[in-house]
């Protein structure tokens, strides 16, 4: 199976976490674009959805499904959202395509993270892809040096991108991260870094993932 196969299969796979009646946490990238068409052949029988990015409630509508503002909502009971890495305990690198911030709010929201993902995205140690964090442009000199100086790593603003903030992406390239609570909880608090692609607060409940023999059930 080629990885866009398993990452189709995974996206079917993550219907039967839909709960009926409810309204669903939709997250953002190449996997979920799977999971929102599969949503679509069974979207009469959800409340709607509350999505993670101006290109997943684009496709949501185009299917036809009610995209509700977060701000409407309280608590949802599941979010589907695909990773960067995963590792074994379930915290997870996000942000590859721009959507952190808005990522970690739905999920926030959610009392499961429902992370859909390729067995090329489990990792023992979080950090061979390039760590995204989104920063407020006139902090960028500062939040790079800072992550120079306390983690080692590489930082690099990510050429012509904007997320849906409006805000630059720094990529830090080259880190290690053995613990990735402590450092989401240090960065968080740097002035100027509006989200760092770090989701170990907001881990996944379970994973879904795409292997050569089938869909593998972790939960953490
Ligand atoms: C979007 O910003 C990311 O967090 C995605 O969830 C992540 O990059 C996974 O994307 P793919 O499903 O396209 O690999």
């Amino acid at each position: 199976m080629t990885q866009e196969e398993l990452k189709a299969l995974v996206g079917r796979a993550a219907l039967e976490h839909v709960v009926p009646g409810a309204v669903i946490g939709v997250g953002t990238g190449s996997t979920v674009n799977h999971f929102i068409d599969a949503l679509a052949t069974i979207k009469a029988q959800i409340a709607g959805a509350v999505s993670s990015s101006d290109r997943s409630t684009e496709r949501l509508r185009a299917h036809g499904i009610r995209v509700l503002d977060a701000g409407e909502i309280e608590r949802i009971p599941v979010y589907v959202d695909g990773a960067d890495e995963i590792d074994p305990r379930g915290h997870m690198i996000k942000g590859g395509g721009a959507a952190l911030t808005r990522e970690k709010i739905v999920a926030d929201l959610a009392e499961r993270f429902v992370c859909i993902a390729d067995e090329s995205k489990r990792v023992d140690v979080l950090g061979r892809f390039p760590l995204p964090v989104e920063v407020i442009p006139m902090a960028l000199p500062q939040v790079a040096r800072r992550f120079a100086a306390m983690y080692g790593g590489q930082p690099q603003v990510r050429d012509g991108v904007r997320t849906d903030n409006g805000h630059p992406i720094l990529d830090v390239h080259g880190l290690r991260i053995a613990d990735p609570l402590a450092m989401e909880t240090e960065v968080n608090q740097w002035p100027g870094v509006v989200t760092v692609g770090i989701f170990a607060r907001h881990k996944a409940s379970l994973c879904l993932l795409g292997t050569r023999s089938g869909v593998q059930t972790l939960r953490y």
